[in-house]
């Protein structure tokens, strides 16, 4: 008998600081409504000398352990770009600081932004041979570009962290599922650069090509027809892409998609910025808090990960699920964060990539449940604050 798998809890998590993205226009001489409507941002956040994914990470799953407890979770998956360490995955400090038990298995899931897919869908296998299992999948990253360069309002921080169960009761995974893969230098990072490197105008036409790819290999493996499909998320470099995605997909299809259905699952991305893994998911997130009641609706979801690899899913929410969403904590942490100036936000870009030769001891700046205290002998040192 097949299992019912899919998403219980999700919560989210964003960095302390926000830089408006007006500012940053002023700063450099381009006419606001480029990255209001062009690129369809407001705002990025921006993390803290003592903020990186292991403490949003961290953050996000600290609530929905605080709903649920850690019975039964023998694995935490942590999907990300921005890793901060080349050998041990961040999910172990992770492990840490949630005091979660040792017998849990922890592991770090890279492909740029598409990594927190590939972790949900491990999370379903796992949970399918043993239905008593409950997966804590996080995705968490930092998207950063180089200072004065055309991705530079592309950027933000942030972390959603997932609870996957049997029986779940926000949104159960459908079975068929749509992948491509194809070799492209359009976003990278190299092991020895803090910042992504990126060809944009390939990164755009990549990831259109990979929608249709994966569509049609969602249809091909059984998935729904598109008329049987209520609303849509797309990954969310910034929020005009998932417009652009649908209506590469309508063109595709043939037939016409109400772009409008695509604007409210913009509601967080266009204040947080990329978060590369978690940006899709916190796109399913605010559509999920919108008004509209999606009880027993059926959403596709578009993950595309640079490099690259795209992925056509489908969800179908739970009747009850408002009971189980954390809309008025998401506005909550997004509405306490500090608001910087170009100055302050450029010192902090600066100062982010450490050198583990030095110790240090970062200042203690985030309100959040933890920090990154600091270097000691190499190794980064986290706190709960
Ligand atoms: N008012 C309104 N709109 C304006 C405007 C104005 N004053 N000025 C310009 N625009 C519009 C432009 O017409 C353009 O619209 P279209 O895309 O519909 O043509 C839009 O604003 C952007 O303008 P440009 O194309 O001139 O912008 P750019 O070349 O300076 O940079 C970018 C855009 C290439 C996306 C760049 O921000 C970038 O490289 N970002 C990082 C890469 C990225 O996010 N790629 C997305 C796909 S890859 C992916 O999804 C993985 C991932 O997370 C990184």
């Amino acid at each position: 008998m097949s299992v019912t798998v899919g998403i219980h809890d999700l919560a989210v998590a964003t960095a302390g600081h926000t830089l408006a993205l007006d500012a940053l226009a002023a700063y450099n001489g381009t006419d606001p409504g480029k990255y209001r409507v062009g690129l369809g941002q407001d705002q990025m956040s921006v993390p803290g000398p003592d903020e990186d994914i292991v403490t949003m990470g961290a953050a996000a799953a600290r609530a929905v352990l605080d709903r649920h407890g850690a019975d039964g979770i023998r694995t935490l998956l942590l999907a990300t770009e921005s890793g901060v360490d080349q050998s041990k995955a961040a999910g172990v400090p992770v492990h840490a600081l949630l005091g979660l038990p040792s017998t849990c298995r922890v592991v770090e899931f890279k492909q740029a932004c598409y990594s927190a897919t590939a972790a949900l869908q491990a999370a379903a296998g796992l949970i399918a041979r043993d239905r008593s299992e409950r997966v804590l999948v996080i995705a968490a990253d930092v998207a950063r570009y180089e200072l004065d360069s055309a991705a530079e309002a592309t950027q933000g921080a942030g972390a959603v962290a997932m609870l996957v169960t049997a029986d779940p009761a926000i949104a159960v995974l459908e079975h068929a599922t749509g992948i491509h893969t194809a070799d492209v230098d359009d976003f990278w990072r190299p092991n020895d650069s803090p910042t992504a490197v990126v060809d944009g105008k390939l990164s755009v036409e990549a990831y259109l090509d990979g929608i249709v790819r994966a569509w049609d290999d969602y249809r091909a493996h059984g998935g729904s027809p598109i008329d049987q499909i209520d609303r849509f998320c797309h990954h969310q470099p910034f929020t005009r892409m998932a417009v652009k995605a649908h209506r590469r997909l309508a063109e595709h299809v043939g037939v016409a998609l109400d772009e409008g259905l695509i604007d409210v699952t913009t509601g967080y991305n266009r204040r947080i910025g990329n978060s590369y893994t978690a940006s899709l998911y916190l796109a399913l997130a605010a559509l999920l808090d919108g008004a509209d009641d999606l009880d027993g609706a059926r959403v596709g979801m578009f993950s595309y990960g640079s490099g690259a690899v795209s992925e056509f899913f489908s969800l179908v929410v739970q009747p009850g699920y408002r009971s189980a969403l954390r809309g008025a904590e998401t506005e909550a942490l997004l509405a306490a964060r500090t608001p910087v100036d170009v100055a302050r936000y450029r010192e902090l870009h600066a100062g982010a990539a450490l050198d583990s030769r030095f110790d240090v001891d970062t200042p203690v700046d985030s309100r959040g449940p933890f920090r990154f205290a600091g270097i000691r002998g190499r190794a980064r040192r986290y706190a709960a604050n």
